[in-house]
């Protein structure tokens, strides 16, 4: 059932792509329904261009029929559509449970719209019951692991962080070659200020916090297809 609101969230998404435009493309399981829906269209001449936020996105793009293209500065993207791990009442939002943190905070973060697209039970009242991830160089990461720690300790949370592994037990990598922190909170009471704190360790590539980011959220459940929009 999750994966029939999962696709009808992207369906809803695919309602806001005009000809011409230039599209962020997500990562993770709901993203590819969008992926798999956009590509039909574009096989039938819509004439769209996406900017891939991981390789495995790249791979699915590609076998769509999607045209990609490589950003660079004079890039323009319309808009860019993604999935979520948790979606708060203000839109602030978990990513990075796929690994793909990074890039996709950078292709969000440079999109003129941003929008979410995500199955019911991603929406919640406080965030931080899922794991955040936080995605670290790997230089020295034992070092930056005990700051993170530190942080969260003095923001009075919990300090369990756990190196994330790959299916054969070893690190799991990011795209970028980077390590990903999971860190367990329960919740996060000021979103915000936590991100600024964790973004300013050395060593902290990127965290998995998208806060103030996303325009609007397409949520589907059972009722139907749910639009969220940021207030502000
Ligand atoms: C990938 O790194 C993540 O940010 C995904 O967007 C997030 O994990 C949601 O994935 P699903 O759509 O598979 O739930």
């Amino acid at each position: 059932m999750t994966d029939t609101f999962k696709r009808a969230a992207a369906e809803a998404a695919v309602g806001l792509v005009a000809p011409g435009m230039t599209l962020g493309l997500g990562t993770g399981s709901t993203a590819a329904h969008f992926i798999a829906l956009l590509g039909a269209r574009a096989r039938a001449g819509l004439g769209v261009a996406g900017v891939p936020t991981s390789e495995a996105t790249r791979r699915l793009a590609e076998a769509a029929g999607i045209e990609l293209v490589e950003p660079d500065e004079t890039t323009v993207i319309d808009l860019a559509i993604d999935g979520a791990d948790e979606i708060d009442l203000r839109l602030d939002l978990i990513k990075g449970g796929g690994g793909a943190l990074l890039r996709e905070k950078i292709i969000a973060g440079a999109a003129k719209r941003f929008v979410v697209i995500a199955d019911g039970s991603k929406k919640v009242a406080e965030l931080g019951r899922f794991p955040l991830p936080v995605e670290i160089d790997r230089f020295a990461y034992g070092l930056t692991v005990r700051r993170v720690r530190e942080t969260l300790a003095a923001r009075g949370l919990p300090t369990t962080v756990n190196l994330r592994s790959a299916k054969d037990r070893t690190p799991f990598l990011s795209d970028g070659g980077n390590y990903v922190l999971d860190c367990a909170l329960s919740r996060i009471a000021d979103p915000s200020g936590l991100e600024a704190a964790l973004a300013a360790i050395p060593g902290v590539v990127e965290t998995g916090l998208f806060i103030g980011m996303a325009e609007r959220a397409l949520i589907a459940s059972a009722a139907g297809v749910e639009t969220l929009r940021r207030l502000g």
